[in-house]
């Protein structure tokens, strides 16, 4: 288990001109959702492209400990499910290591059922606030039967004999919140509204119709979404390509803007609307990033990305944008420290409570890298210098964070010291082809 390993620090020093293509693994969001949709419908869903990292694995696992049947065959995962309704009481605790998305969509998944499960997980999982979903389950008839103190892993839950359907206004931007009262909804008659003031990324809504759902979506005139879903209805298996992470795009991209003179191409990238974020900023500050063959694959829009070393200049980053490019502040910091002038990013609570503090984890990266920025509460502002002079030199802490470690060996490509972090190995919960991916592009990092 990455959790208990011994740690493995790495190096990242200025790097020649990136080039080449590359294609990024599978969206942890839908490969997350790919694997627990598949387990509860009938009959058989088969998935090419899925995210064979370490948190996605784990959802596997735990469907397979509630009954779904997966197994892989040459590149195909291929899943027979339980029936909605009809998974099993797991024998033992679900670990989910480090995964927050594996975690609480299962809670919502299972929190419901008529039976106990408990929930374990990685020092980083166990330090995050589960209440946010924990609420609305209990508004439904779920229990806590025990849990560590302010409603955090490990933590064992109890569904009613039959649970309740509730209307339930989602109070901080999460798809986690959205997703985990939604699933519960799936094994609860009558039909569950999730009232959703500011839109996050729409996976579940899309996939659950997709795989057969009675869901529909309704946006009023204020902008606010109302989801219903019908419970108790049938699933039924599906044929999923999974699209490229957007998320774990950024490191290579943002790798190529900061390098002088990198050309390189990334291959089948999602493009939904609610995770293009960090595009649309990188190329507000000046980034050369051309969008090729856009097209739509299995429901998604996909394109491949061109980037090449750019210019970038500092800008002013919406609170609005956050929800849809919310993992990829840290990564968008790297670019800012390369950037003339400021950048501001404004609308970061949500932050502080990622894998790890991720608003204090990256300022204090960056300062360890003379990097000139300010923390504020929910907010960052960082000052750059475009030819990465007197930059580099420290090590960074890196909390058990996967995204914190990638983005920090970025930040090494281009400064004039080595960047060094304390551990890589939390890079295998989301992106275990990053190092080979990065040094194949030219990258020094070992
Ligand atoms: C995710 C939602 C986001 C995101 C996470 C994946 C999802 O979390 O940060 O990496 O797949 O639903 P929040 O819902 O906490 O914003």
């Amino acid at each position: 288990m990455a959790h208990d390993a011994k740690p493995h620090p790495a190096t990242a020093r200025r790097s020649p001109a990136l080039t080449g293509t590359a294609r990024v693994p599978g969206d942890k969001s839908i490969s997350h959702r790919s694997f627990m949709f598949g387990g509860l419908a009938s009959g058989e869903t088969r998935i090419t492209g899925l995210l064979e990292g370490e948190d996605v694995m784990r959802t596997g696992e735990a469907m397979k400990a509630m009954g779904a049947h997966i197994t892989k065959t040459g590149d195909e995962w291929v899943i027979r499910g339980t029936g909605n309704g009809a998974l099993l009481q797991p024998q033992a605790p679900l670990d989910f290591g480090n995964a927050g998305t594996g975690s609480r969509l299962t809670m919502g998944l299972v929190g419901v059922y008529d039976m106990e499960t408990t929930f374990v997980g990685d020092a980083s999982l166990q330090s995050r606030p589960m209440a946010r979903v924990l609420d609305p389950l209990r508004e439904m008839g779920m229990q806590v039967l025990k849990s560590s103190p302010g409603d955090r892993m490990p933590l064992t839950l109890r569904g009613p004999k039959v649970a309740a359907p509730i209307s339930y206004r989602v109070p901080m931007a999460s798809a986690q919140v959205k997703s985990a009262v939604l699933l519960a909804g799936l094994n609860t008659p009558g039909v569950t509204t999730v009232i959703e003031p500011v839109m996050t990324r729409d996976h579940t809504e899309k996939m659950l119709k997709g795989f057969g759902a009675n869901l529909e979506v309704e946006t009023d005139s204020l902008g606010v979404r109302h989801i219903r879903i019908e419970g108790q209805g049938r699933l039924t298996g599906q044929t999923i390509a999974v699209p490229g992470d957007p998320s774990s795009a950024g490191f290579p991209l943002v790798a190529a803007l900061i390098v002088p003179g990198s050309d390189i191409t990334i291959e089948n990238v999602l493009m939904n609307p609610t995770r293009t974020g960090l595009l649309l900023t990188l190329q507000e500050m000046g980034g050369r990033i051309e969008i090729l063959n856009p097209r739509n694959a299995g429901g998604e829009d996909v394109a491949d990305l061109r980037v090449r070393g750019s210019e970038l200049r500092g800008v002013k980053v919406p609170a609005e944008r956050a929800p849809s490019m919310i993992d990829e502040y840290p990564v968008l910091a790297v670019a800012a420290a390369f950037a003339e002038g400021e950048t501001l990013m404004e609308g970061l609570d949500e932050l502080r409570v990622k894998e790890s503090d991720r608003l204090s984890a990256v300022a204090n990266g960056l300062k360890a890298n003379g990097v000139d920025c300010t923390e504020g509460e929910a907010s960052l502002s960082v000052r750059g210098r475009p030819d990465g002079k007197g930059l580099g030199g420290g090590t960074v802490a890196t909390h058990l964070d996967h995204r914190i470690a990638m983005s920090f060996l970025v930040l090494g490509l281009a400064t004039e010291k080595p960047v060094s972090i304390d551990d890589a190995n939390m890079i295998a919960t989301s992106f275990p082809e990053f190092m080979g991916l990065m040094k194949g592009l030219g990258a020094a990092i070992g």
